[in-house]
């Protein structure tokens, strides 16, 4: 059990192992937020509720001054009844009032957590459902949350009922809200662009509101929906942390608002900037998934436990617990520019390297000579491709490996057979041309005939097709917010888009089991948890240069863990920035994920080719690591000249210490690296450098890290425990 309900206190606790969340049904019939943190005693915590009049304010109707819920913590604060600081929801009702009254009305406990209608979420066990109830207006609220004993999680949604005889229009719903009793606190954000995703960034926070959100109709790589809320003490090791995620593929928002008590709110959700939510009488309205996860040890604790709950309770089980596919991506190596010979040439160049899957990119259907035309034709160009997939889909599958597919089907360019006979499909304001994004069009997935055309022309050619592997892209972000047929439910465009999209995975994704997707959006822009249900991994990102995916991946892991972080070996001068990197290099930051290759491997010497082989070998030894490991991050690779990563077994018996030092430095200082997370009193070989010591002196005095005089230089330590 770790949900209690003591019934002469009308005070529950959500308990887990390490951690309690504490809060009350007060006098008045409201959620009073009461502690979330380390676990305390189960007891009587009103002593901790601080009431004051603090002046030019207001105050409950019908009690003393010093009641007002602006000086309340509240488990889900609503506008126009005292407080003043950021709502968890907002309504506007049919009489022009924005104002509703929600008081506590029921309670239960299930066994298991339910699923969320139409949207992806974590799975869970024991859930408390609390429903609160505004009689004037006759909505329910009902508030989930779901706790885990061993893992120290809350997962948190609502779900809004009009249960009146008139409709009513949500302008805010947002996941959760959390009060905090104090001030004291930094931000870590994971702020970022196409090509650079996922930078860490943390900063104080002051009076007001700090923001994180995304406008753009997806969970984008501008800002992803994470947010951790740290003390100013708390380091990668130790402090306390709590960390936002939400489970959701589309605008988004969280606010941490400090306002004149001194103390902390976090809420967040679906952004509520251009949305609004009509609910007719008997509708109802789910809000995505939030998790929130609290550390005593710092950001790294933080990571892990997110980490552990996604692979065990999120991840597409049918994948997570496997190897993923070893690719080459023939993207880098051929852009547009290729025929069944080339495509043939990259599959027999990999043979006996270890490479198992081969994965036709962009370009190969419809008039997709560039990138300005046949998005919608998902049909094969004969012209380029005059035999069709098949011939290259049974030559990969002759030589032993699988045959992956590039599509792009929420998208349409201007210059294709689809749009041209339907142009209404795509997503355009009345009378405005529509802007473009690499010169496409969003198709309008609130419509269902737009989702049932998908469905069927990917199924067609999964259907016809030998196909293994999918790779899933989206590469651009929404304009013209309109869509024919919402009329004026025009601001439920982008969450409706979000479950077409949803829609759309489950009957692909479910309905070809055997096939593995990745996603994608142009690169890292669209990686969250909600992806992740369906999408075993992730195309982390469109930069491929070793260098600066040490600054992605370092960001992409505060919440997402390795196995989803799909990364490649990539040619240089790189692509993407011109920076020459070693081979070795490249290799060593791709392996810490679901490593590939993308780059043109006819033109390999067979040294280079062999090297591969080497790569992949090493990488299967490693894998099982970067499958179920523990991470942990030995330095901030932003902050200084260095990355360090490591990953350990969970019974310790196992470990990679991965480093590079960007920048060559003659007769520089020793750089040392602390290895953590091995049994203090073990005996760990390190293959490299052929040293045998106890755990407790590698984590303690280091390992010398002798790096080749040259620019990104990686070593490697392959540690294993041999007593
Ligand atoms: C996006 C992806 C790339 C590649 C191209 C193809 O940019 O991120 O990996 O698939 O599209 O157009």
């Amino acid at each position: 059990m770790a949900i209690f309900f003591d019934e002469a206190l009308k005070t529950f606790y959500l308990e887990s192992k390490d951690t309690s969340y504490v809060f009350r049904i007060n006098e008045n019939g409201f959620l009073n937020h009461l502690y979330y943190g380390k676990r305390i005693a189960r007891e009587d915590l009103t002593y901790s509720v601080y009431l004051v009049d603090r002046g030019h304010g207001s105050n409950i109707a019908g009690r003393p001054r010093y009641e007002s819920l602006n000086v309340y913590m509240n488990e889900c604060p609503t506008y126009g009844r005292s407080d003043y600081r950021e709502s968890m929801l907002a309504f506007f009702f049919e009489n022009g009032s924005r104002v509703s009254d929600l008081v506590y009305k029921n309670h239960r406990i299930l066994d298991k957590k339910p699923e969320l209608c139409g949207m992806p979420s974590v799975k869970g066990g024991e859930t408390l459902v609390i429903e609160l109830w505004d009689s004037l207006n006759s909505v329910s609220v009902e508030l989930f949350y779901t706790v885990f004993e061993e893992l120290p999680v809350i997962l948190r949604h609502a779900e809004i009922k009009n249960l009146g005889s008139v409709a009513l229009t949500l302008d805010r719903a947002y996941s959760f809200a959390v009060d905090m009793p104090d001030a004291n606190w930094d931000v870590l954000a994971l702020p970022g662009a196409h090509l650079r995703e996922r930078f860490a960034e943390r900063s104080p926070l002051s009076h007001g509101i700090f923001t994180v959100d995304s406008k753009r109709g997806v969970s984008s790589g501008q800002m992803n929906p994470f947010l951790a809320v740290l003390r100013k003490n708390a380091t990668e090791e130790s402090g306390e942390v709590y960390g936002y995620n939400l489970v959701y593929s589309g605008d988004f928002a969280f606010k941490a608002q400090v306002e004149q008590n001194d103390e902390l709110r976090v809420v967040g959700g679906i952004n509520d900037h251009d949305f609004a939510w009509e609910l007719l009488p008997g509708d109802m309205f789910t809000t995505p998934e939030a998790v929130m996860v609290y550390s005593d040890a710092g950001l790294g604790k933080m990571s892990r436990t997110f980490h552990d709950l996604y692979r065990e309770n999120l991840v597409n089980p049918r994948f997570v617990k496997k190897s993923h596919p070893i690719v080459i991506n023939n993207w880098e190596a051929t852009y547009f520019n290729f025929d069944t010979e080339k495509l043939c040439a990259i599959i027999d160049s990999v043979e006996g390297t270890g490479i198992d899957t081969f994965v036709l990119d962009d370009g190969w259907f419809g008039k997709r000579l560039n990138d300005r035309a046949g998005l919608g034709d998902w049909f094969v160009n004969m012209e380029k491709l005059p035999h069709g997939l098949t011939p290259i889909i049974e030559h990969a599958h002759k030589k032993g490996m699988k045959f992956g597919l590039w599509f792009e089907p929420e998208m349409v360019n201007a210059n294709s057979d689809l749009y041209r006979a339907h142009p209404d499909w795509a997503i355009h304001a009345p009378g405005l041309e529509p802007c473009t994004g690499r010169d496409q069009l969003i198709l309008d997935l609130s419509r269902d005939e737009v989702c049932d055309y998908i469905i069927k022309v990917v199924s067609d050619i999964l259907k016809n097709n030998a196909i293994d592997y999918v790779k899933w892209d989206m590469n651009r972000t929404m304009t013209d917010n309109h869509s024919a047929s919402l009329g004026k439910r025009g601001k439920e465009l982008h969450h409706r888009y979000v479950l077409g999209f949803y829609k759309i995975c489950e009957a692909l994704i479910n309905g070809f089991p055997h096939v593995f997707f990745e996603g994608c959006a142009s690169g890292g822009c669209r990686f969250d948890p909600a992806m992740l249900y369906y999408f075993p991994q992730i195309w982390t990102s469109d930069d491929s240069d070793a260098y600066l995916r040490t600054a992605i991946q370092y960001g992409t892991s505060m919440c997402y863990p390795l196995s989803t972080h799909s990364c490649h070996v990539s040619a240089v001068p790189n692509h993407q920035c011109g920076r020459v990197t070693p081979y070795a290099s490249r290799a060593s930051i791709a392996h810490l994920g679901a490593t590939g290759y993308e780059l043109d491997t006819t033109k390999m010497d067979p040294d280079e080719l062999a090297e591969i082989k080497a790569q992949v070998d090493d990488y299967k030894e490693i894998e099982d690591l970067v499958l179920f490991g523990d991470l942990y991050r030995l330095n901030d690779p932003q902050k200084e000249n260095l990355f360090a990563e490591q990953l350990v077994s969970k019974d310790r018996s196992k470990a990679l210490v991965t480093v590079m030092r960007p920048l060559a430095i003659p007769n520089a200082a020793a750089i040392r690296v602390y290895p953590r997370g091995l049994d203090d009193d073990a005996t760990y070989f390190v293959r490299e450098g052929n040293l045998t010591k106890k755990g407790s002196t590698l984590m303690n005095l280091g390992i010398i890290v002798p790096f080749a005089p040259r620019d990104f230089s990686t070593v490697t330590y392959h540690i294993k425990k041999v007593d």
